[in-house]
């Protein structure tokens, strides 16, 4: 392996429950984005940044833990959208708070326009960053964040 590709950053990222129904959600808040074009975008924009990407999308809080756990050593920084789980669960913020790489948080809709419940995230301050609002830009910026942010420290 050359040394520019022993270089490549890599970036794990993680779809929550319910974003596997892309496109039967609510319209308003997700458009008509499916997630496989969601990762479309994802990989496109990953690619153009040099940025070699893994996605997943876990309805159950035990594998994302066990992806966030397996991501210490596989990857240089995760994106994670926790959907429902960032308005309350703690395992989740635990299992981020324990890593080293960077953990960028991301949601498609404007979480702070919505319902009181969906206002708060437990799992904000464990991360560097947080991205909501943007639809598939949320990610995109995410993406650009971590490669300007990874750049930076090499
Ligand atoms: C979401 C917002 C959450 O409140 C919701 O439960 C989701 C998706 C978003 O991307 O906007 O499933 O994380």
């Amino acid at each position: 392996m050359s040394k520019e590709l022993n270089n490549i950053k890599k970036i794990c990222v993680i779809h929550g429950p319910n974003l596997n129904m892309l496109g039967h959600r609510d319209k308003e808040q997700y458009g008509n984005l499916t997630l496989d074009k969601l990762n479309k975008k994802i990989r496109m924009f990953a690619t153009e940044l040099g940025l070699e990407i893994s996605i997943y999308q876990f309805n159950s809080e035990e594998k994302i833990i066990k992806t966030l756990h397996r991501s210490r050593k596989l990857y240089h920084a995760v994106i994670i959208n926790p959907a429902a789980f960032t308005h309350y669960s703690y395992a989740i913020r635990d299992a981020i708070e324990l890593l080293t790489i960077p953990v960028v948080e991301v949601h498609l809709s404007n979480i702070y326009e919505r319902e009181d419940f969906r206002q708060t995230s437990v799992t904000k301050e464990v991360c560097v960053k947080q991205f909501y609002g943007k639809k598939e830009n949320s990610y995109t910026d995410a993406l650009k964040f971590l490669h300007d942010l990874l750049n930076k420290s090499s």
